[in-house]
């Protein structure tokens, strides 16, 4: 195992390790606290059985729920909640989240409420969520109205990033992933793609650690995170969630760089840079869908949870990323027309 990384996410006595390489789930055991007699594993179908670690001499019950956003919900989580009564899982228990962004959002929930609240780790399974939705303890789910608008901060107790599971991976959740991993190149100011993936993976979450370290609760600087995730939650809705989650980031990525020109904030050889990293590092093939409504998006960016007082944007600057508010409608209808001219 001496090729697994660790990175500390440090939250004071709610502090964890990620591991990160080939076979990191076998590090979860060892972090498993000694009062816990049954594991309660929540996973989806299409994850491959090897990828649940096992846990000699404690009893373990998997909960398999099903694929795709609209499984992401309060009934699913009633559902989980009642499997787990039924089979005796209690508070002194631990469930463990086996999958992507959505398995680990839904478990991580579902161990916030179920007994008001239990011990949760996770395996992710998708690059996706070794870099993003694993760590930093985001759980929610959706309702009509928009995505993970209930949830709760509840932050796991260990994660693994197991590289294993990128063997099997398909190419909409590595185009998934590959978004993600763009945004850390415009949060830290650094080229991310020189360094081979599992270290790419570890920098990706010590990015995120740290950030999630110094704001917990998003009062500020994790809303860095969400760099290209504005319009990206727009163009996801007007697609009906046919556009994977990443590329979405990456048009929304495109876009806030369009949008900084625009605004003054940065020059055009720096939206160059969001290009050649989109598209020429990650092969990115991005362009808003032909029926692309902007004026639709504007009102649903608008509707954006993350929207304070008027519309919110992560734009980047000289100085690197900055929340900015009060965006003008005529900048954000400039920003869309700079971005359909580079589609040809
Ligand atoms: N996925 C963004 C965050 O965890 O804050």
């Amino acid at each position: 195992m001496s090729d697994i990384q660790t990175v500390q996410v440090n939250l004071e006595d709610r502090s964890y390790p990620v591991f990160i390489g080939r076979g990191a789930r076998h590090e979860l055991a060892a972090q498993i606290n000694p009062s816990v007699r049954r594991i309660a594993v929540v996973t989806q179908d299409g994850v491959p059985a090897q990828l649940i670690p096992e846990f000699a001499d404690l009893e373990t019950h998997t909960f398999v729920i099903g694929d795709g956003e609209i499984h992401k919900t309060l009934e699913t989580v009633q559902t989980l909640c009642r499997s787990f009564s039924e089979a005796g899982i209690t508070r002194s228990d631990l469930v463990l989240g086996v999958g992507g962004g959505l398995v680990t959002d839904v478990a991580g929930f579902t161990a916030a409420v179920y007994h008001r609240g239990l011990g949760v780790m996770h395996v992710a399974t998708t690059l996706l969520g070794m870099i993003d939705a694993a760590i930093g303890g985001k759980t929610g789910v959706n309702i009509p109205e928009g995505k993970n608008l209930i949830g709760a901060y509840w932050q796991p107790q260990a994660v693994a990033c197991d590289m294993d599971a990128l063997l099997s991976l398909g190419e909409r959740d590595l185009q998934c992933g590959y978004g993600e991993m763009a945004k850390y190149h415009f949060i830290s100011r650094q080229d991310l793609s020189l360094l081979p993936l599992g270290q790419r993976i570890a920098r990706c979450v010590q990015i995120k650690a740290d950030i999630v370290a110094s704001d917990e609760r998003e009062s500020g600087q994790r809303a860095l995170l969400n760099y290209g995730h504005t319009l990206a939650h727009a163009v996801e809705i007007a697609t009906n969630f046919t556009m994977p989650h990443g590329v979405a980031v990456s048009v929304g990525i495109l876009y806030a760089a369009h949008l900084a020109q625009v605004m003054g904030r940065i020059p055009e050889t720096r939206v160059q840079e969001h290009y050649d990293i989109v598209h020429g590092i990650y092969n990115l093939q991005t362009a808003l869908p032909a029926d692309f409504d902007s004026a639709a998006a504007i009102t649903s960016m608008r509707r954006d949870k993350k929207a304070l007082s008027s519309l919110t944007f992560v734009l980047d600057s000289k100085d690197g990323l900055q929340i900015v508010d009060g965006i003008l409608e005529q900048d954000l209808k400039q920003a869309f027309d700079a971005l359909r001219s580079r589609q040809g």
